[in-house]
């Protein structure tokens, strides 16, 4: 029901419009005292009359509805509280026969947004810092998909660079087929680091490398069959660990597709005046110099990161006409996304403004205990596979028996360490910990998890006996509380749409969880009498649909017994 139309509607100021009024309706400040609220002090002037005259009035030619509770005149409002019960119902009906499409909307139709995320790089490890944008970048897909956006998800391969060049002089020396082939981005990296140890004593190692870049730009078979294997092997690698996070993309146009897309976009610039040469190098400066320029060309002719993202954005507009695209990369990265805005914004193409960075704040080891293979560099496959042995013995001890205990403790696991990503606001750092984020009773995962379970085992145990519904005990103060979250939950998906912010929903989900703990607690389900019964066991049905299709957009899965 729409509670502020239904107000507009029953309010009456001579010939003043229903748009006009309910413009006007608002959410009440004080929820103790009213749950909406309609200012009178506009019409004083007109009407010459008191604005606590004119709100009295108002009340009196209302004749008051089922729905509301009491109406009042208070200093110029007028103040509706509306009936608990009627409202406890329409919640649970609207969220009942939502079921798990509860939060849906139409909102984005007709509208395309790319997102760009996780985007890793070619035979680097996939550590700590790409795990945040891989779960931010595919939670804000599957969110701003439920609003009924058309996403594409894109994976904006880090595939192009002298560093392949140095891989192939390195995989030459020291490399072996079958090592490569069975250890993946491992055996590639070992010899990667080796080549870097080496040529500190041997330079030329460098102008090996050089020139075996050279060769995959000039489309020397050998050196494009053994780049293509890099990359073969890296995304076999990496799929895996997508697999596990349920994270999937539509595109995997990474930056060495735009090997042939970047001369127009130049072409452009140089036609528009806007590139400079400075020693040789391809330039642009920004008006009164506020930010350093943005290089597009070394002088030995090389094209660079700035300008691959360019000719994405060119690329992106054309292939998928998006109405935002969004750029979910660490905050480190900000003035480069700054710099190729802004010049895309002084070639005069409005679009521009549509381009957002969505950055995301860095994810330190509390502690720095964890297994590091090289240097400081966190694996993300050590940590989930860390994450679920913990989850296993923690379920071998409390549950020995339970189904499934390797399946169920890559859930735990792997959704412990998601949701601890996505549960503070995407901007601030993250000071990661095993401890915190598999606390079964903390801000967690595990404990959203477990919530879930509980859930499922009520319905599964208790059967709903074909009698009434007493929707009055919805009035209780912990079912109400719980009725209040059921109904914000669509306003909070759309919220952490519009915002880019998934812990939005991760929040919220943790609210839920614990406001039902405490109607658990509080309300005995199982001995209740039987219209009781029947109503709990409709918030213990929306409570179980709600966090497990929430926990899905975080990239979530529950388990059914925990
Ligand atoms: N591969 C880059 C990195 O690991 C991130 C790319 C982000 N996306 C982009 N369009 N620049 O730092």
């Amino acid at each position: 029901m729409d509670y502020k139309l239904e107000i507009a509607k029953l309010i009456s100021i001579d010939d003043v419009c229903l748009e006009e009024i309910l413009d006007l309706v608002m959410p009440a400040k004080d929820t103790a005292v009213a749950d909406w609220a309609f200012p009178c002090f506009k019409y004083a002037k007109a009407l010459r009359k008191a604005p606590n005259m004119i709100a009295s009035e108002v009340v009196d030619n209302i004749s008051k509805p089922d729905f509301i509770a009491s109406i009042e005149a208070v200093n110029g409002y007028v103040n509706f509280k509306l009936s608990k019960l009627s409202y406890a119902k329409g919640v649970v009906d609207a969220a009942c026969s939502a079921g798990t499409n509860y939060g849906d909307s139409n909102l984005g139709a007709g509208k395309t947004i790319c997102i760009d995320y996780s985007s890793i790089n070619i035979a680097k490890p996939f550590h700590m810092g790409h795990l945040s944008t891989t779960v931010i970048g595919a939670s804000l897909y599957r969110i701003l998909g439920k609003l009924g956006y058309n996403v594409v998800g894109i994976n904006h391969l880090g595939d192009w660079g002298t560093q392949f060049g140095k891989l192939i002089v390195a995989y030459k020396l020291w490399g072996d087929k079958d090592d490569v082939n069975a250890r993946g981005i491992n055996s590639l990296l070992e010899v990667y680091v080796k080549f870097h140890k080496e040529a500190e004593s041997k330079p030329e190692l460098n102008d090996e490398a050089r020139a075996w870049f050279k060769k995959i730009e000039d489309g020397n078979k050998e050196a494009i069959d053994l780049f293509l294997w890099f990359k073969e092997v890296t995304m076999r690698d990496v799929s895996k660990i997508y697999d596990r996070l349920h994270v999937a993309f539509d595109s995997y146009n990474g930056e060495s597709f735009y090997n042939d897309k970047m001369q127009p976009v130049l072409d452009e610039l140089e036609a528009k005046g806007l590139t400079k040469i400075s020693d040789g190098a391809t330039i642009v400066e920004f008006p009164n110099d506020e930010m350093t320029p943005c290089l597009l060309k070394k002088a030995d002719g090389a094209t660079l990161y700035a300008t691959r993202d360019m000719a994405a954005a060119f690329y992106r507009k054309n292939t998928y006409n998006f109405y935002k695209t969004l750029y979910v990369v660490a905050y480190q990265q900000n003035l480069h996304f700054k710099q190729f805005f802004k010049v895309i914004d002084m070639m005069g193409h409005e679009w521009a403004s549509d381009l957002v960075h969505v950055p995301f704040g860095m994810v330190s080891i509390e502690g720095g205990k964890l297994s590091t293979r090289e240097g400081n560099v966190v694996f993300v496959e050590d940590v989930l596979d860390t994450a679920k042995a913990r989850a296993l013995s923690v379920i071998n001890e409390k549950n020995p028996d339970l189904d499934n205990k390797d399946s169920v403790a890559e859930m735990i696991g792997t959704g412990a360490v998601v949701f601890g990503v996505l549960t503070g606001n995407r901007i601030k750092d993250i000071s990661f910990s095993y401890d915190k984020v598999l606390n079964f009773d903390g801000e967690t995962g595990p404990y959203v998890q477990y919530t879930y379970a509980r859930c499922n085992s009520l319905i599964e145990k208790i059967a709903k006996d074909g009698g009434e519904i007493d929707y009055s005990t919805f009035e209780k103060p912990e079912a109400y509380e719980l009725i209040k979250l059921i109904d914000r939950y669509p306003a909070v998906v759309a919220d952490s749409g519009a915002k880019y912010e998934p812990s939005l929903v991760t929040r919220h989900l943790l609210a839920i969880a614990g406001q039902f703990n405490k109607f658990y607690i509080e309300q005995n389900i199982s001995n209740s009498d039987s219209g009781e019964k029947n109503a709990r066991l409709l918030l213990v049905g929306i409570v179980r649909d709600i966090i497990g299709s929430g926990m899905a957009l975080l990239g979530i899965e529950c388990p059914s017994k925990m």
